[in-house]
């Protein structure tokens, strides 16, 4: 067994939809099995059975009458059983876990997206997450033209059966975007923005060096 992640460790992706996030959390998780490590890989909403029936109302596109603050509570009540379910027994057993979307998503695209603001997302947190924070964040910066193309595009591919949070106005998406820039500034040592740009090996290639370089700093 690897002695690196003993105390466990928490990553997360982050970014604006179709940032090739969990392309390169698949890829990263699988160069930290290769040296070793165990890695838990989940989603939020949707990593518990009960999150997925969470993420069914969240996303489905009949429901457009969802209030923003429901939309919020659903959100943390998916995580919530996450933390208890998924997070704590692996952080416990010293393993690695990765997360597609975190409380990010909702500082991002509830807070700013919404207009609900930061406070009461960091007080939810603080119920729902009990403390448990990333480690290290990886927020994929795209532009917001890639975003709504490739969000657009899958939405085709995938008989548009969750595309509720996609069917939001542009100034929507300009918001979370401005939530995922001001979070960048207001924790840098935690979130590090990676160029999203490119082929999924050159980005890559810029997670795995912001992942060494976590690293160098918390051995
Ligand atoms: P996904 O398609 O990346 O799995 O994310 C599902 C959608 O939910 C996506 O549009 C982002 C949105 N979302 C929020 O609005 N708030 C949140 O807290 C999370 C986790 C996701």
């Amino acid at each position: 067994m690897s002695t690196t992640n003993r105390r466990g460790l928490f990553l997360t992706f982050e970014g604006l939809d179709g940032c090739g996030k969990t392309t390169q959390m698949r890829l990263l998780a699988r160069r930290l099995r290769a040296a070793g490590e165990t890695v838990i890989e989940t989603i939020e909403p949707g990593g518990t059975d009960i999150g997925r029936a969470i993420r069914r109302i969240l996303l489905d596109p009949r429901n457009q009458h969802l209030s923003a603050a429901a939309e919020m509570l659903l959100y943390f009540a998916a995580r919530a059983q996450n933390v208890d379910e998924i997070l704590t027994p692996a952080i416990g057993r010293g393993e690695i876990v990765v997360s597609d979307r975190w409380t990010d998503s909702t500082w991002a695209y509830q807070g700013f997206g919404r207009g609900l603001g930061t406070e009461v997302v960091q007080s939810l947190d603080r119920i729902a997450c009990r403390g448990r924070r990333p480690d290290l964040t990886f927020w994929m910066d795209i532009d917001l033209e890639t975003s709504l193309e490739r969000a657009r595009s899958r939405n085709r591919d995938q008989a548009a059966e969750e595309t509720r949070m996609d069917d939001q106005e542009r100034a929507f998406f300009e918001r979370v975007l401005q939530g995922y820039q001001a979070l960048a500034e207001a924790e840098p040592d935690r979130v590090v923005r990676v160029d999203g740009r490119g082929t999924v090996e050159e980005v890559a290639a810029r997670v795995a060096a912001a992942y060494d370089g976590f690293r160098s700093r918390h051995v």
